[in-house]
């Protein structure tokens, strides 16, 4: 089992300089994700999953700005990169699938000169090798008649198949890491089970590292090897999925294992109240106001992560500080 990390992630922070005030969308967060393993990243919406996906491409725009942090990929931080180099690496050495497909699908092109057109760019093949590549790309991710697929616009297919294509896109280019910002939310139940086993095994092929974006935490026990649980920007609990599962820490990552899936709702709310504003966030543990654990200890500066088993870290004063 290879245990180099491919991506190595550290403090990265990003915020956003709106009219209101400053967004603290992403806080100082750190990980790595080694060879033919995946990361989960969850947590409730709203805490940073998403700008953080973004943040390692650096596809933060204006009033967005990464402020501080390094993001390793093979040697090189891709936040010091210069821009064409980035490019080069961006879609071939590390790919991202958006949670909406629908804005990073060029309308007026069908899906076949897409899909080609993406593997001929970064790769010395023929149109006609690239097609066949696309083909069975997307039969592999469970799509019917790619042929006749492969001739459509994207404005005909259903948001699962957008989300599909999109996903067949990333995966064309053979990617060391691959980003997928909850890519089989808008599918069924059964349909994500065939995606997953296939992106397992097209990682497996490929010893791809994966970090897999979800509030879906039966898709998190289905993929993950390792897990980190995100709260306002923070990670405040990471380490292996049965670690985790078996004895979370934080009194968040308990709150979240402990909730049940609703019926009305398809967003994680494990436990009663709001997260806070990230324009205020406050200079105490984020999780303060809604934990049921709280003690004095938790008024003071915001806890860090630190480990409390092997590879299992937690940032939590209650851990390591029993006074109330
Ligand atoms: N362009 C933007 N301008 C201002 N705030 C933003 C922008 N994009 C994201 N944010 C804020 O950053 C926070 C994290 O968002 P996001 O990463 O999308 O959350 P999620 O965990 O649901 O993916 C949210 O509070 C969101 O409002
Ligand atoms: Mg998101």
């Amino acid at each position: 089992m290879s245990t180099i990390s491919v991506l190595k992630v550290k403090n990265l922070s990003t915020y956003f300089y709106t009219q209101r005030g400053t967004v603290r969308s992403v806080n100082g967060i750190s990980f790595t994700v080694a060879a033919g393993r995946t990361l989960c990243l969850v947590g409730e919406s709203g805490c940073g999953k998403s700008v953080t996906a973004l943040s390692l491409l650096r596809l933060i725009e204006p009033p967005g700005k990464i402020v501080s942090g390094e993001v390793w990929l093979d040697g090189r931080n891709l936040l010091e990169l210069p821009l064409l180099e980035l490019r080069r690496v961006r879609g071939k050495e590390i790919s991202l699938v958006f949670q909406d497909p629908l804005t990073s699908l060029n309308p007026v092109l069908t899906i076949g000169t897409q899909l080609a057109e993406t593997i001929v760019s970064h790769e010395e093949i023929s149109w006609a090798e690239a097609r066949r590549r696309a083909v069975e790309l997307l039969l592999r991710l469970g799509l019917p008649d790619p042929e006749r697929l492969m001739r459509l616009y994207p404005f005909q297919l259903s948001g699962g198949m957008r989300q599909r294509v999109m996903m067949a896109m990333a995966l064309s280019m053979r990617p060391k890491v691959l980003i997928a910002d909850e890519p089989t939310t808008a599918l069924d139940v059964t349909v994500q089970a065939q995606i997953l086993a296939e992106l397992k095994r097209l990682q497996e092929e490929l010893g791809m590292a994966v970090v897999l974006i979800t509030h879906d935490l039966g898709v998190v026990a289905a993929v993950a090897d390792e897990v980190a649980v995100m709260y306002a920007g923070s990670i405040v609990e990471r380490g292996p999925v049965a670690e985790v599962f078996d004895r979370p820490a934080h009194p968040y990552t308990r709150a979240l294992l402990r909730s049940v899936p609703r019926l009305d709702r398809d967003e994680l709310v494990p436990v009663e109240g709001q997260p806070p504003s990230l324009l205020n966030l406050p200079a105490h543990c984020p999780f303060l106001p809604r934990c049921p654990q709280a003690g004095a200890a938790c008024w003071g500066e915001k806890p860090k992560l630190r480990e409390i088993g092997p590879g299992h870290a937690a940032a939590c004063h209650r851990l390591f500080n029993h006074a109330s």
